[in-house]
């Protein structure tokens, strides 16, 4: 379903990232593992199509995403560093927000996904006012709400706790059965089905 060919990224005048070339099915999980400045966050980033590759692909579904970009956003959900939300409003009043902006969201304040998450308690407060973890918990509950076929996350279990990261790996592993697909980065090891998933180490480090 994603596709890179050949993918050059380039950060800063220099090669980070050469020749990466592989291909994550529906229902399939790829791992992108490698130390700190190998590279993990560029090239996932190049996949979500917020750098440009230097060199090679990327398709979705068949499709190079240069051609398609609104067919590859409507299916796709990123997650990055930054989660995008407005630290003046409330958890309840963000995730409000972000149904409206993506359109396959549904959004109930009563629903499972929050309570599972952990953050039902939190609804009431502002986003400046949670922890980071607790903020975390939160993007990771707006990516499980809001059905988008392909997950690109870098580091979503960054500032989680143990309990938060198996639920997220459930929430995985929920996602691949139903046919989505996951390319995540990560320093820590996500507990989702083995069978289902693939392993990418960077070579390289930046020290
Ligand atoms: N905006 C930028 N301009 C120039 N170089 C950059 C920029 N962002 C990152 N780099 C460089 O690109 C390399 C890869 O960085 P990247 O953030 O992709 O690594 P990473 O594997 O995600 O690291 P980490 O484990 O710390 O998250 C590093 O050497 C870094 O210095
Ligand atoms: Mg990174």
């Amino acid at each position: 379903m994603l596709s890179a060919r050949q993918l050059d990224v380039m950060r800063g005048g220099r090669t980070i990232v050469a020749g990466a070339d592989f291909h994550v099915d529906a229902g399939a999980a790829l791992l992108i593992h490698g130390a700190n400045g190998s590279g993990k966050s560029s090239l996932i980033a190049t996949l979500a199509g917020l750098l440009p590759p230097a060199a090679g692909s990327v398709s979705w579904r068949g499709v190079d995403v240069r051609e398609h970009p609104a067919r590859f956003r409507h299916d796709l959900a990123w997650l990055g560093h930054a989660d995008g939300f407005n630290g003046e409003l409330t958890v309840d009043e963000n995730l409000r927000f972000a149904a409206l902006l993506g359109a396959s969201m549904a959004y109930r304040s009563e629903c499972d996904v929050l309570e599972r998450a952990g953050v039902r308690p939190l609804l009431h407060t502002r986003l400046n006012r949670l922890s980071q973890g607790q903020r975390r918990r939160v993007a990771l509950a707006r990516l499980v709400l809001s059905a988008r076929r392909l997950w690109l996350l870098d580091e979503p279990t960054d500032a989680i706790d143990e309990s938060g990261a198996r639920w997220f790996a459930e929430c995985v592993d929920a996602h691949l059965h139903e046919g989505g697909t996951l390319v995540a980065t990560t320093h820590r090891p996500l507990p989702v089905d083995a069978a289902r998933t693939r392993h990418l180490h960077l070579e390289r480090g930046a020290a």
